[in-house]
């Protein structure tokens, strides 16, 4: 539009690549897709739904309240749940360090997924200029966040332990020798089953990224935050969990812990929350109340149902023993394609929804490339890796995420073998 009159803001959140993909995934339904971090169609919980949304509604009390709208904050009883369910999952980590500090019931706030909270934490942290590090490949959404609010990321090296702590080291030393140390405001970590690797951050990491942090804010006088995305930690295969980032921050100032339900539920009913350390609660509900002063009140007390009833623990274990077996249908169907064949190689996961593919160092998997649009004719569709490199100055361009949550197990064998023949075409 000519003279259009869109803001700064608009402007730097155009040409996010998650809409167009999504958009492809849902309207060309003869497509296998490989890309959307959609789950699995065949579990969602449509029974135990129900249920939960009856006995809401069943008493007329109940269902006046959860109708109405709520507090900013969200619904009270969900929220002292979702923090006693995280500080047991922590302190049922025998090797960790227990359930670290307890924060209040006033810091817990729900929201419509966690991507809310994303932006509303790089709104609250963030001014045009400033940076947030986080890992090398990381959830292209949320640099999306961050580009959208006038921030920058920073990609730190990341392996397969997850973020390496003496890369974070030698970038924040960096800014602090060019005096610009209070530049950086977070550090965003997606410490289980990452998207888009399925790698989680080493146990042997955690305590020592919080001690780095806890030193670093020392210095500069101003805090340093980090952003824990915990949106897969309940869908490990059987990897006994680990204590979180969070258990690790004894004072219980730096961490924001993020959960959601979108994953181990639904995201239909899309519910996501925080853990905030005290400081931070007051401008996110300021910023919340600006937003949409509290997110869907009947989500939350239909969520709260599915925990209070029981009806949640056996749903996840059936979703984690659902994704392991989806991740091995992958895992064949690429050793058989493109492995034996040398078209690539993979990450194995241990849980989460997704495999990271690197094909030979000379193909391209843009979206641009010779690869993605014989891949679309094929059949089928992934994620181009260069997304997910958010402020990597030499980015791969070989690489790709796929996911096999929402896909059969015969149609993930099937897009993996149309994939091969894509792959075989260009390299
Ligand atoms: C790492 C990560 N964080 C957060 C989200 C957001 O999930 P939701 O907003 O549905 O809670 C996603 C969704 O794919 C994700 O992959």
């Amino acid at each position: 539009v000519s003279g259009a009159p869109w803001s700064e803001r608009a402007r730097r959140a155009a040409n996010s690549p998650i809409g167009e993909l999504m958009a492809r995934a849902l309207s060309q339904p003869e497509l296998i897709s490989l890309a959307a971090g959609f789950v699995d169609r065949a579990t969602l919980p449509a029974e135990a739904a129900a249920s939960a949304a009856a006995a809401v509604l069943r008493d007329s009390e109940r269902a006046r309240t959860a109708l109405q709208y709520g507090a900013t904050a969200g619904h009270p009883e969900l929220r002292a749940r979702v923090l006693a369910r995280v500080l047991a999952q922590d302190a049922g980590d025998r090797a960790g360090p227990g359930r670290g500090f307890v924060p209040s019931e006033n810091q817990v706030v729900l929201s419509a997924g966690s991507n809310q909270l994303l932006y509303l934490l790089a709104s609250a942290l963030l001014d045009p200029g400033d940076c947030v590090l986080c890992d090398s490949p990381t959830y292209f959404v949320f640099a999306d966040v961050v580009r959208a609010v006038g921030g920058r990321c920073i990609g730190i090296a990341s392996d397969g332990g997850g973020m390496r702590l003496d890369a974070l080291e030698a970038e924040l030393d960096r800014h602090a020798a060019r005096g610009e140390l209070g530049r950086i405001k977070a550090i965003y970590v997606t410490s289980y089953f990452d998207n888009p690797r399925g790698v989680s951050l080493a146990r042997e990491r955690r305590a020592g990224m919080i001690e780095l942090v806890r030193r670093y804010t020392a210095r500069q006088h101003q805090h340093l935050y980090v952003l824990e995305d915990a949106a897969y930690r309940e869908l490990g295969f059987d990897a006994p969990d680990v204590a979180s980032l969070r258990a690790h921050d004894a004072s219980g100032e730096h961490v924001v812990y993020l959960g959601t339900f979108s994953k181990s539920f639904s995201p239909g009913v899309r519910v996501g929350f925080g853990i905030l350390p005290r400081a931070l609660v007051l401008p996110i509900l300021d910023l919340k109340g600006v937003l949409d002063f509290g997110s869907g009140h009947f989500d939350q007390h239909v969520i709260d149902q599915v925990l209070q009833s029981g009806a949640y623990e056996p749903h996840v274990a059936l979703l984690r023993s659902t994704y392991a077996h989806k991740a091995k249908s992958m895992q064949m169907a690429l050793d058989e394609h493109v492995v034996r064949r040398g078209l690539g190689e993979y990450l194995r996961p241990d849980g989460g929804l997704y495999v990271w593919l690197s094909a030979a160092p000379h193909v391209d998997t843009g979206a641009d490339g010779a690869l993605f649009a014989s891949a679309l004719a094929g059949g089928v569709l992934y994620v181009p890796g260069a997304y997910c490199f958010a402020g990597a100055d030499n980015p791969p361009r070989n690489c790709m995420r796929l996911s096999f949550g929402v896909q059969t197990e015969p149609e993930i064998a099937r897009g993996i073998e149309k994939l091969a023949s894509a792959l075989a075409a260009v390299t």
